[in-house]
């Protein structure tokens, strides 16, 4: 698929299986992580690979973060099995420089564009995905099981996978002129 036709048919697919992005397939996921626009070359992201035995164990940390916040036996449950609706998820965490001379939001941003690039990098390759944020990503058990620090801002959970059907592709916008205005 060449790079327009990616970025004019995109979409998401929450309905995920293995095989997930593994060895070549997920480095090229990171390596355009990693490429993403940076103003002042910050670098103000990282990456938490979570797979495999890691899906458990992120469901358990979701799990005590619903206990911990008194959400009930039913969110408890559903904590605990929310990562295992995909093969991978990729945490994507906005590592805030506080006193750069790029704001905060732009950080923010650009750990955005990571997860976009990293979603764009998984279709190519033939996998698929959604981004994923909800209560968790604020959540103080999360964000301290993911090693998060005062600053960080947790931008999203990637879910990839093989799709376990093919969705049909979302044409190219066609209401473009009700959301630009040319000056
Ligand atoms: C920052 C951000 C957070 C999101 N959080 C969620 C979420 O928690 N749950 C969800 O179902 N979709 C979430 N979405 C939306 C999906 O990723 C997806 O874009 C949406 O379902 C629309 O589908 P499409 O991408 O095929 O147009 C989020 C999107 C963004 C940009």
């Amino acid at each position: 698929m060449d790079a327009l036709t990616l970025l004019l048919t995109r979409r998401s697919m929450s309905h995920l299986t293995t095989p997930a992005p593994e060895g070549q397939s997920l480095d090229n996921i990171l390596a355009a992580g990693m490429r993403a626009p940076d103003h002042g070359a910050l670098r103000p992201w990282h990456f938490v690979v979570i797979q495999n035995e890691g899906l458990y164990k992120f469901g358990q940390l979701l799990e005590k973060a619903a206990i911990n916040a008194n959400l009930g036996k039913g969110v408890e449950e559903k904590a605990k099995k929310a990562p295992l609706r995909a093969p991978l998820i990729i945490a994507v965490i906005a590592k805030i420089v506080v006193d750069a001379k790029i704001p905060a939001w732009e950080q923010v941003v650009t750990a955005g564009c990571c997860v976009h690039a990293m979603q764009m990098a998984a279709v190519a390759q033939g996998f698929d995905g959604i981004w994923r944020t909800g209560s968790w990503t604020t959540d103080p058990v999360v964000r301290s099981g993911l090693a998060c620090q005062e600053h960080d801002k947790i931008v999203g959970f990637l879910y990839l996978g093989t799709p376990k059907f093919n969705l049909p592709i979302k044409g190219t916008a066609q209401d473009i002129k009700d959301f630009v205005t040319y000056y």
